[in-house]
């Protein structure tokens, strides 16, 4: 798709469609809605007057221009609902809105003007992010019914503004908008096409075309390494596990950030049965998603390798099937991870901790400084949660904060849960040092516990993402399924962290 931003007027801006933002108290009786309802006749004072449209956030009115000053034909009104809360996440709900709506008209191109208040690089950003998440599409496997029609360019119309600074945010929008929907076609993909060889294969394709060091571990070098927490998930599959290592580094070394090695670390679950803990069939379909973690550090990594910020940036994702087979890892059964810590193993389907654990002490072996990891971990959490907020757990306030500032900043919400030292009591083993479930208690917290066990002192945050990485339904500027949830804030956070 064709990106770019335009600082013309809206009655001169070459595009098939205009869209606008329009909030709830709005009359067109001044400024930009009354000069394109002076261009279109009056359409837009009386959709208004009328209350035919109520600008309520995601409505919309849509005309046919016949005689008009406007170069573009189309004209669409997109509700923004109250001025004062429209901040980032709700430009990108608008530019999502805009393009799913326009695409579905079989509209070619559209000119976006988004009325936000403020720094124009960021409004633009944002309206392009948002437009290309809005046009992702699940459907990847039909063969009829598939959404065939293209939107091949989108401009950002704010007149009068620098279109250098335009045309910068919307390339930088693209980078994070593709990106998104990068991570959330791989974790749309069944399990049988998205392997752990396949993943790792996918990654190799992200390093070669944007240029980041790559090392997939094998099972050998996994065993080299004493990886047993990892390999036992991976025993009863025979698909080989990939040990997935990413790097990003800056051309030149910042002094202020030299001896920082930031680590994102996702489970790469590339279908969850539960294993010998055979899960429920209900539902069983949607656990091809459970690589949504690592797919999420894969498309982070492939955008900040884009926009290259000053520090120096690790990806790592253990990636393994959890099937149950005659060779799989049973209940009571007792793995050593690479700390040489010792886990008895409760129930197979707390499997997501157990390919952490050894991919977490590998990020500390390589160097990091700080860890955040992701995950789908636990059901625990959409109980508590629900799929609006993502749940941060971690040892080290200041990074948790800065990860929820950041996703305020781009409209991801975070919710933090407690960490005291006694949820650990719950994870105690009776023939080992620790079991991999903590029992029907604060689930989500306990699998956060498990974790804490190999970061040790290293700062770190975990985000479990399994009530946000899948939506349910659809939205006006969203499509049911993989929502990339927490790419977006990663980017922001990596590049505040690197000013
Ligand atoms: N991948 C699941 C968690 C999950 C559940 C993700 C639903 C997305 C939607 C994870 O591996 C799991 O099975 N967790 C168990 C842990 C339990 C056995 C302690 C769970 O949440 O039930
Ligand atoms: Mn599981
Ligand atoms: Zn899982």
């Amino acid at each position: 798709m064709n990106v770019t931003g335009s600082s013309q007027s809206c009655k001169k801006i070459d595009a098939q469609a205009l869209a606008i933002a329009v909030f709830k108290d709005d009359k067109a009786d001044h400024g930009l809605l009354k000069e394109l309802d002076v261009a279109t006749g009056g359409l837009v004072s009386r959709v208004i007057e009328t209350e035919e449209f109520k600008a309520k956030e995601g409505e919309t009115a849509y005309f046919h221009l016949a005689d008009s000053e406007l170069k573009a034909h189309r004209l669409l009104l997109i509700g923004c609902g109250e001025r004062d809360a429209y901040k980032t996440q709700q430009v990108s709900q608008m530019a999502g809105t805009a393009a799913r709506f326009l695409r579905s008209k079989n509209a070619k191109s559209v000119a976006i003007i988004p009325r936000a208040e403020g720094d124009v690089e960021k409004a633009s950003q944002s309206v392009i992010a948002g437009a290309i998440m809005g046009l992702f599409e699940p459907d990847k496997y039909r063969t009829k019914d598939k959404e065939k029609r293209e939107l091949s360019r989108v401009v950002v119309a704010i007149e009068g503004a620098d279109e250098k600074v335009l045309k910068r945010g919307a390339e930088r929008g693209r980078i994070v908008g593709e990106s998104v929907n990068f991570t959330r076609d791989l974790a749309n993909e069944p399990g049988i096409f998205m392997t752990p060889t396949i993943l790792a294969e996918r990654a190799k394709e992200v390093a070669k075309e944007f240029g980041l060091s790559i090392d997939v571990l094998d099972q050998k070098r996994m065993e080299k390494l004493g990886m047993g927490s990892l390999l036992g998930v991976s025993r009863g599959s025979d698909e080989p596990p990939k040990l997935i290592v990413l790097k990003y580094q800056p051309r030149k070394i910042d002094k202020r950030h030299k001896d920082e090695l930031l680590a994102l670390v996702g489970k790469g679950i590339t279908f969850d049965s539960g294993g010998i803990s055979l899960k429920p069939g209900e539902n069983m379909e949607l656990m091809k998603y459970d690589m949504t973690g690592a797919a999420t550090v894969i498309g982070t990594m492939r955008a900040i390798a884009q926009l290259k910020p000053a520090i120096s940036v690790l990806g790592i994702a253990p990636c393994s099937e959890n099937l149950p087979s005659g060779k799989a890892t049973k209940p009571g059964d007792v793995l050593r991870a690479m700390t040489g810590k010792t886990i008895e193993v409760i129930n197979t389907d707390a499997e997501g901790r157990l390919v952490l654990a050894d991919a977490i002490a590998y990020a500390k072996q390589l160097g990091a400084t700080r860890i955040i990891d992701m995950a789908t971990l636990t059901g625990a959490v959409s109980i508590a949660l629900g799929d609006v907020n993502t749940g941060i757990l971690g040892t080290d306030q200041s990074l948790i904060d800065g990860v929820i500032e950041a996703g305020r900043e781009v409209g991801e919400r975070f919710w933090q849960l407690p960490l005291d030292k006694e949820y650990s009591n719950q994870i105690k083993s009776d023939i080992a040092d620790i079991k991999n479930t903590g029992g029907k208690k604060a689930g989500t917290i306990t699998a956060a516990a498990f974790l804490k066990e190999f970061v040790d002192d290293t700062p770190w945050a975990h985000l479990d993402i399994a009530g946000t990485a899948w939506g349910d339904q659809a939205t006006p500027f969203r499509a049911k399924g993989p929502t990339g949830i927490a790419v977006r804030t990663l980017i922001e956070f990596i590049e505040r962290a690197s000013r």
